[in-house]
């Protein structure tokens, strides 16, 4: 497994296994691996011969007050799961060679940024959608793999490759969950022991969702009122948003449709967690 920091050394990597005939994925990561960034490195392996595995904890997507300081850097950790799963490159650069002094281009999805996490994080999207695009121009990937868990993250990565042409394959993977249904994510080694068994709530509630819509209630309202006082019965649990939504555009809905996303954001102590679940009603 190769590992560079070197945008002119990952190119020349990738250039070689093309040559080679490889189809060249990428799996972009903040690093602080857990079993669902090796789900992707495995489906990625399925679809192409060579998978680059970025892990830059991008600092334009965290907002003055969040979390980038402390953001776990297991990095050895990391390489050694890299190389367990089959990765062919570990491509980590510093902030420097992609944010070098001056540095002042940006891509923006327009409507989607300013939606629900964007509401919560102005500037979130825009500095996911640059880094992004700014790693598919370095790896030039056939494809790259995604979790669902950021399900408006990966919405908006789709739609930008779209709008802009790229030509690389958004490949979206299932959430991995925990065995009592807390989605994984970087983010949970915060949680202390008893908001660890609060978090729960967030998966439940979504399946509370699921329950009344597959019980025919139509009221979109009503049953998000019913996730909030769900995730409000605890004590710790701050919410921020907890709704229904169109599963592609994000727009609110007021009746129930044949497929809807339930998506939450909360805080459980002092960590946010986000979680969303897709909801398909039998054809009548
Ligand atoms: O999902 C993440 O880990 C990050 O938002 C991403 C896509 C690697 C961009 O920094």
């Amino acid at each position: 497994m190769d590992v560079t920091g070197e945008i002119g050394e990952v190119r020349r990597l990738v250039a070689a296994a093309r040559q080679r005939g490889c189809g060249i994925g990428c799996v972009p990561t903040m690093g602080a691996l857990h079993p669902g960034h090796v789900s992707l490195v495995a489906e990625c392996r399925k679809r192409v011969d060579y998978t680059v595995l970025t892990i830059f904890v991008n600092p334009t997507q965290f907002a003055p007050h969040e979390d980038l300081n402390k953001y776990p850097r297991p990095i050895e950790a990391d390489l050694a799961a890299c190389r367990a799963a089959g990765v062919d490159c570990v491509f980590m650069p510093e902030i420097s060679s992609l944010y070098p002094p001056g540095y002042d281009t940006w891509v923006t999805v327009e409507g989607m940024s300013s939606l629900l996490e964007g509401e919560f994080r102005p500037g979130h999207f825009r500095g996911v959608a640059t880094i992004v695009a700014k790693l598919f121009n370095i790896v030039h990937p056939d494809i790259a793999c995604f979790g669902s868990k950021d399900y408006q993250q990966q919405s908006l990565i789709r739609q930008m490759v779209r709008d802009l042409n790229q030509p690389v394959e958004i490949v979206v993977c299932p959430t991995i969950r925990e065995p009592d249904g807390l989605a994984m994510s970087s983010r949970n080694v915060y949680l202390s022991p008893s908001d660890r068994e609060t978090a729960v709530v967030l998966s439940r509630s979504l399946r509370t969702a699921e329950q009344a819509l597959l019980s025919g209630e139509r009221d979109v309202a009503a049953v998000e009122a019913r996730m909030r006082a769900e995730l409000e019965s605890k004590p710790n649990v701050r919410v921020q948003y907890a709704v229904i939504r169109d599963p592609v555009t994000l727009q609110p809905l007021t009746e129930s449709q044949p497929e809807m996303v339930g998506l939450i954001a909360a805080y459980v102590g002092q960590t946010r967690l986000i979680d969303h679940l897709t909801i398909r009603l039998p054809r009548s």
